[in-house]
């Protein structure tokens, strides 16, 4: 591809380089997944492609709700031209129904309602397992400020109104979901990362059938299938024939 730099960064499932302006990377969509910490992988065909398609079109809809993101265009079906982002270590997970660790850690009910949501946080970091932090540990940590704090849960919760709203149009219920924020060469919070059936728990708003990455965490089901039909869901007709899904 014309003007692709170094690799920067290689996560579990994308890649990141440089690209020619050195206020921008390009982010690489990989077709291989993990689950339990790295300890399972596999790869499927075409599972990059669909993700950069769900990610970019989820982006271009927080975009239009003024959510400042990392998003600027995709170049090719599985490759995003993004902003540079300093990360912040991490994992803000939002919680509208309770399931997968919440209600094994934690004795909530399976499936209940969670109004307000929860909003967890969780330290980014494969030597220490991802823990769950408090407010007092992140800002002594120095991960984020309190006002930053605040910021991110704001956005997050603005987030998951536009999201759900979304989705709901589309036969999906958002269940939860993770996000990651950086700042901006100017210092400014953005949205940063992905947002797929890799990062998201998405169920079928009919028979509340799983249409994520949680088939691969149990070992049940299609992964594939299931991401090619949230990516048919999402998409439209127009950009899944331009980028070559169907
Ligand atoms: P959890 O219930 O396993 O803690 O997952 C909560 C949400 O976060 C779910 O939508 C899946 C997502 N997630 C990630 O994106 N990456 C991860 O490493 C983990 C554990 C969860
Ligand atoms: N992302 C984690 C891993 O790759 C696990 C998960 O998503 O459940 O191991």
């Amino acid at each position: 591809m014309e003007n692709i730099g170094n690799l920067i960064y290689a996560g579990k499932a994308k890649d990141v380089y440089s690209y020619k302006t050195d206020d921008n990377v390009i982010i690489k969509f990989r077709d291989d997944i993990t689950a339990g910490d790295g300890e399972r992988k596999d790869t499927f065909k075409g599972k990059g492609k669909c993700n950069s398609l769900i990610s970019s079109k989820l982006f271009e809809i927080l975009e239009e709700n003024d959510i400042n993101t990392q998003y600027i265009k995709l170049l090719e079906s599985g490759s995003m031209l993004s902003k540079k982002l300093n990360m912040i270590p991490l994992e803000v997970i939002l919680r509208n129904i309770a399931t997968g660790s919440l209600t094994k850690r934690f004795p909530f009910k399976e499936k209940q309602d969670l109004k307000p949501p929860i909003i967890q946080m969780d330290f980014k970091n494969d030597e220490f397992h991802d823990p769950m932090l408090n407010d007092d540990i992140i800002i002594t940590l120095k991960i984020a400020t309190k006002d930053e704090l605040s910021e991110i849960r704001e956005i997050t919760l603005k987030i998951n109104e536009i999201l759900s709203e979304f989705l709901k149009t589309k036969g999906i219920i958002l269940v939860d979901f993770k996000l990651e924020f950086g700042k901006d060469l100017n210092g400014n919070i953005r949205l940063g990362d992905e947002i797929s059936p890799d990062t998201c728990r998405f169920w079928d708003i009919n028979t509340l059938d799983t249409l994520d990455k949680d088939l691969f965490r149990k070992g049940e089901g299609n992964v594939m299938d299931v991401y090619k039909k949230v990516c048919n869901l999402i998409v439209n007709e127009e950009d899944l024939n331009r980028w070559k899904i169907k």
